[in-house]
């Protein structure tokens, strides 16, 4: 079967890009990373785009009239290097209900929490607020409503004494960047199906849970 070509939005560090990058090096890994795109000229996940080899694009938020006609010049981005499914990774634009239906069931998202909980900005500082015990990530495919739709894989791990919004959300990274190619490997196996706005995993028991001891 031939890899699935994916698209990656970013705006800034990139360290899930690198999880999504150093992923698809391995032959047998289903999909392939063949655009990355930024908003932000200065993203240094288009430094790490470019040192794989992948073709890069910067598409300015600013100049445009409105979020739609931003949201054309991305698609029109992805679409000219043949990208078939899109992955948000730190891309710190809220996408418009035109863009989020055009690539319905073909755009997810990472974010560092426990999906439905701590949506929106510092999701760990949230959940340090609330004293939860564990948090972790979700991987969940894109709607127009912020931070939801349905959940492809979580990834959960523990809150422990002492911890700032910075050693949690460090912990939190480490697991996103086993979810995130995880994630992705089950999309592109074409093992994922949406369902009434819930995930099926065909061929997984507990496929779209990771439990992380200690360190992530
Ligand atoms: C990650 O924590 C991701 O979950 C959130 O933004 C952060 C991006 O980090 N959506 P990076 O740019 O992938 O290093």
């Amino acid at each position: 079967m031939a890899a699935l070509k994916v698209g990656v939005l970013i705006s800034g560090r990139g360290s899930n890009l690198q999880a999504l990058l150093d992923a698809a090096q391995a032959p047998s890994y289903p999909a392939e990373i063949v655009a990355v795109v930024s908003n932000r000229a200065d993203a240094q996940g288009l430094e790490r785009a470019s040192r794989a080899g992948v073709p890069t694009a910067v598409v300015p938020h600013r100049g445009h009239r409105d979020r739609e006609s931003f949201d054309r010049a991305l698609d029109a981005a992805l679409r000219a290097h043949g990208v078939e499914f899109v992955c948000l990774a730190g891309f710190m634009r809220l996408l418009s209900p035109w863009f989020v239906e055009n690539w319905r069931d073909k755009l997810v998202n990472i974010h560092p929490s426990l999906l439905p909980a701590f949506k929106g900005l510092e999701p760990q500082a949230q959940a340090l607020t609330a004293g939860v015990r564990l948090s972790g990530c979700t991987v969940h495919f894109v709607r127009a409503e912020m931070d939801a739709g349905p959940i492809v894989l979580q990834a959960a791990v523990p809150v422990v004494e002492g911890d700032t919004a910075d050693t949690l959300a460090a912990r939190i990274l480490a697991a996103e960047h086993r979810a995130y190619p995880l994630a992705l490997r089950l999309i592109a196996e074409g093992r994922v199906r949406v369902e009434g706005e819930r995930v099926v995993v065909a061929g997984a028991g507990a496929g779209g849970v990771l439990m992380s001891p200690g360190g992530g």
